[in-house]
């Protein structure tokens, strides 16, 4: 992991919510991580923009290292 982004060998459980727009971070710089705030703009990468059919908890991925960004997929035990 490098020492100057936020990713983290662990996921988020999150609850997340219909009719709410999510912005995946991919570059790892957000001071919202793993939720996209815009830093991307001036560091380059883009975002994953996603919803949920409905309210659900969700393990999202924090290693960046995900097959199946935004969810984890276990990459981050490897
Ligand atoms: S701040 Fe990281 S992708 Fe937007």
């Amino acid at each position: 992991m490098s020492q100057d982004t936020n990713f983290k060998d662990t996921p988020l459980k999150a609850s997340l919510k219909v009719d709410t727009k999510y912005a995946y971070c991919t570059c790892g710089k957000s001071d919202k991580f793993p939720y996209c705030d815009g830093t991307h703009r001036e560091e380059g990468g883009q975002p994953i923009k996603f919803t949920v059919k409905g309210n659900t908890d969700a393990w999202v991925c924090q290693c960046g290292k995900s097959g199946r960004k935004p969810y984890c997929d276990g990459s981050h035990q490897q």
